[in-house]
């Protein structure tokens, strides 16, 4: 692609510029159920049946109220917005915010100008509502990257994913197989917060795709977590619901290299639903089982059961 054809608009000056400036095996029992008011594997299945799945015909207005209570976009329910919110139309071509993202994405021969390159981006209008650009957080080169589906309040003011209520508790859920943000790399779909914690638009998800997306080839994971059904339909391209895509084992092309991907629930739909995190246990011991077991062994076909 070449940048000269994209408008400024698109492409802002800095970024232009930027020619560069360039195991743990599980823990006990007692750390499994910090992540849960009862063991993470010992719900009854009569208390899971009361939990019902979230309704994928789940309005707008009961997302956000859902997510204002986590302080993150709900991202079990993924509805496509039938219009842009607010804030999300900024007078750019679609096509041509994609286009931007592509080349400058393309262009980053590193994460710390892929960086650059998405701060100096303007084909997204969320940027505008944003304090902050919400890049990464972790140890890039991890064998494991989680992404969330866009950052909340408290991730907006720190200018870091998951660092609000939703990533306490993901901090646990990490530490119950023996990972922590030194040992995994964690980003998000959507760099920037959208306004009152809203549904990210189709538009908006699209323009910000080729970064999220070249992110995850320079980070280079053996395993990619998606977290919740927006960063899960995104990127792994599933057309079920999370309750029944998690836990499953697929391929990822990174554009590197193929490496396993699984979707979990997310930790902001586990605040609100506690007693789902059982399955989330499930898919983390897979996860665990596959990292002791090499890149690719544990993770080859089989899934954490649904
Ligand atoms: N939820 C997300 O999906 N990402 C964050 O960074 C925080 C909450």
């Amino acid at each position: 692609m070449d940048r000269r054809h994209l408008s400024k608009s698109v492409l802002s000056c800095s970024a232009m510029a930027c020619s560069r400036a360039a195991p743990t095996r599980a823990r006990a029992t007692s750390e499994i159920e910090s992540m849960s008011p009862i063991t993470a594997s010992g719900i009854t299945p009569a208390a899971s049946a009361r939990s019902a799945p979230p309704s994928a015909a789940t309005t707008r207005g009961a997302t956000a109220r859902a997510a204002d209570s986590a302080g993150a976009p709900s991202p079990e329910t993924a509805p496509a917005p039938a219009r842009a919110a607010p804030g999300a139309a900024v007078g750019l071509d679609p096509q041509e915010a994609v286009a931007g993202a592509q080349a400058l994405a393309a262009a980053a021969t590193d994460l710390a100008m892929l960086r650059e390159n998405l701060a100096g981006f303007d084909g997204c209008g969320l940027k505008l509502s944003a304090k902050s650009l919400v890049f990464a957080d972790g140890t890039s080169g991890a064998r494991v990257m989680l992404v969330g589906e866009a950052p909340g309040s408290e991730e907006d003011r720190q200018g870091k994913p998951f660092v609000g209520r939703s990533g306490q508790l993901l901090d646990r859920m990490l530490a119950a197989i023996g990972l922590d943000r030194s040992s995994v790399y964690i980003g998000n779909v959507i760099p920037w917060r959208p306004p009152g914690n809203r549904t990210p638009t189709p538009q908006e998800v699209a323009a910000c795709m080729p970064f999220i997306r070249r992110q995850i080839e320079l980070a280079d994971p053996d395993f990619l977590i998606c977290l919740g059904a927006p960063s899960a339909q995104a990127l792994m391209e599933i057309s079920t619901g999370i309750l029944k895509a998690r836990g499953r084992w697929q391929d990822f092309d990174t554009g590197k290299r193929v490496i396993r991907a699984m979707a979990t629930l997310h930790p902001a739909y586990l605040l609100r639903q506690p007693s789902q995190k059982r399955l989330a246990w499930r898919d983390l011991r897979a996860l665990r089982r596959a990292l002791d077991a090499g890149a690719g062994d544990a993770a080859t076909g089989s899934d954490a059961g649904g």
